[in-house]
């Protein structure tokens, strides 16, 4: 149970992020703070390297004033021995190391003789660090020489403030460590509750409450975003729901409709005994409404493989006014049947990279439409041409039309201006979406404008490639 809180704590992200700065923090702190000892230690050093060397200038100006090496060490000791700040030390030696002259306990300090060596540092005794500062150089007095003198100081008072300021840090890393851990987990305490306000809003939004959104947090972060990003998925989400619900309710609608004639007109042939041509004509018109079904079903199917991007094109060059024309000879019966002037304005040769069979479909539902919504006598016109380095055919009839506010919507599935007015011969809403389909998946486009007198004209233009 303990280790179990233990993981949920070290999970959380504001314990995450304030773990993060303080390591950070303290990383930093170290590097910082061993750069500056390393910095002042070297300052003392060099302060202390000067004020010895000044000392030898004041001996060696002393001996030659006094004219005797002894003698000036002499003089130089006495005028050292009341200082008690850097209390100086020396030492001055033939090139060979015999010492002439040395300030008492000097061997103490450095018991060997020349070292060699400009500046050096030695530890007389490590219990009490005792440490001392040398400068050792080469000095020649009435051309003889050279001579080698010493000058040494302890390095106390400097060792000192450099141990308190290594104190002085040592005692502040707990300090940095506690601030940065309280100042991380309240800086980090906002995000975490928003994030954990976006966690219970999205867990309480399911299939049945889509309608909810994150609220939006205050500022322009990356947390706002983020929010702005869920609420954009959530409202994709949202409608596609309900096209689904949507599309299930027509489909279901659809279906309904068609399966309770073909039902009622069997019921009612079998309610009595009837003769043969009367059973034949309820066979007929079922099996008419049984083809609806079919075609219907088949739309569908069509439709789902385009959703599912499943559409299987089978592109080749074709010459677009070949499938033109078999259209044409197709619709051109039922067309004078309705004694409706159809007629090919204007047909050119146009090659383009299609799926045969889907233009023929596509050009099948124009033409369907165009027959079943123009009326007897009235006029349907076929057009097909070059514009723009596009194949633009215009499917126009002067028949009954479609009001401008229904434009936008025609080729939105199941959509229908008014089911009633295709009489006997009535479809599902399932045509114009499926020719708006196949024109996309060839990279074109389709429009539908009403005409100036009567009728509406589709135009679907395709790339010629
Ligand atoms: N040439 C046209 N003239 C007048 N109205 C049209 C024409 N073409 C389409 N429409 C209107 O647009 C609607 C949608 O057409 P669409 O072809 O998608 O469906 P449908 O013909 O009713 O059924 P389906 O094509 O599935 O058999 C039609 O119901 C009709 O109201
Ligand atoms: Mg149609």
């Amino acid at each position: 149970m303990l280790s179990k809180l233990k993981v949920q704590f070290f999970s959380r992200l504001d314990v995450k992020l304030a773990v993060f700065y303080t390591v950070a923090l303290l990383l930093i702190s170290l590097i910082l703070s061993s750069f500056f000892y390393y910095r002042l230690q070297h300052n003392f050093l060099k302060q202390i390297d000067r004020i010895l060397k000044d000392e030898v200038t004041e001996l060696t100006l002393e001996i030659e004033e006094d004219h005797d090496i002894v003698k000036g060490c002499k003089e130089f000791f006495e005028d050292i021995s009341y200082r008690e700040s850097y209390p100086v030390f020396f030492r001055v030696m033939t090139h060979d190391g015999v010492s002439l002259w040395e300030s008492e306990n000097f061997s103490t300090i450095l018991s060997d003789g020349i070292k060699e060596k400009k500046h050096f540092t030695v530890t007389v005794d490590q219990r009490k660090k005792l440490r001392y500062r040398i400068y050792e150089t080469r000095f020649t007095f009435n051309d003889q020489g050279p001579f080698v003198v010493q000058m040494a100081t302890k390095t106390k008072r400097a060792d000192k403030i450099l141990e308190n300021s290594l104190q002085n840090i040592f005692s502040a890393i707990p300090v940095v460590f506690l601030l940065s851990i309280c100042c991380g987990m309240y800086i980090a305490q906002k995000p975490r509750k928003i994030l954990q306000n976006i966690t219970a809003v999205t867990r309480r939004i399911t299939s049945q409450n889509l309608a909810e959104r994150l609220p939006l947090p205050p500022g322009q972060d990356e947390i706002r975003d983020l929010t702005l990003t869920i609420n954009f998925m959530l409202d994709n989400i949202e409608s596609s729901f309900d096209e689904i619900k949507q599309f299930t309710a027509d489909v279901s609608h659809e279906l309904r409709n068609p399966l309770s004639a073909v039902k009622g007109e069997i019921e009612v042939a079998v309610s009595r005994k009837r003769d043969a041509a009367d059973y034949r004509e309820t066979l007929h018109n079922c099996l008419e409404r049984i083809d609806n079904l079919i075609k219907m079903v088949n739309d569908l199917f069509l439709i789902s493989r385009f959703d599912a991007k499943k559409y299987d094109l089978k592109l080749s060059r074709i010459n677009l006014a070949g499938l033109l024309r078999e259209m044409y000879i197709f619709f051109l019966p039922i067309a004078r049947e309705k004694h409706i002037h159809f007629v090919i304005k204007r047909c050119d040769t146009l090659f383009a990279s299609v799926d045969r069979h889907k233009i023929l479909q596509l050009l099948s539902n124009l033409m369907d439409n165009a027959v079943k919504f123009t009326p007897d006598n009235e006029s349907i016109t076929l057009s097909l041409i070059e514009h723009r380095h596009e194949a633009e055919l215009r499917v126009s009839d002067s028949g009954i039309g479609i009001p401008e506010g229904d434009l936008k919507n025609i080729f939105k599935r199941f959509y229908q201006v008014d089911p009633s007015r295709s009489g006997d011969d009535r479809g599902a809403g399932l045509g114009l979406h499926i020719c708006k389909r196949i024109v996309e998946v060839h990279g074109g486009s389709i429009s539908a404008v009403r005409n100036k007198t009567k009728g509406v004209t589709f135009t679907v233009r395709l790339p010629l490639k």
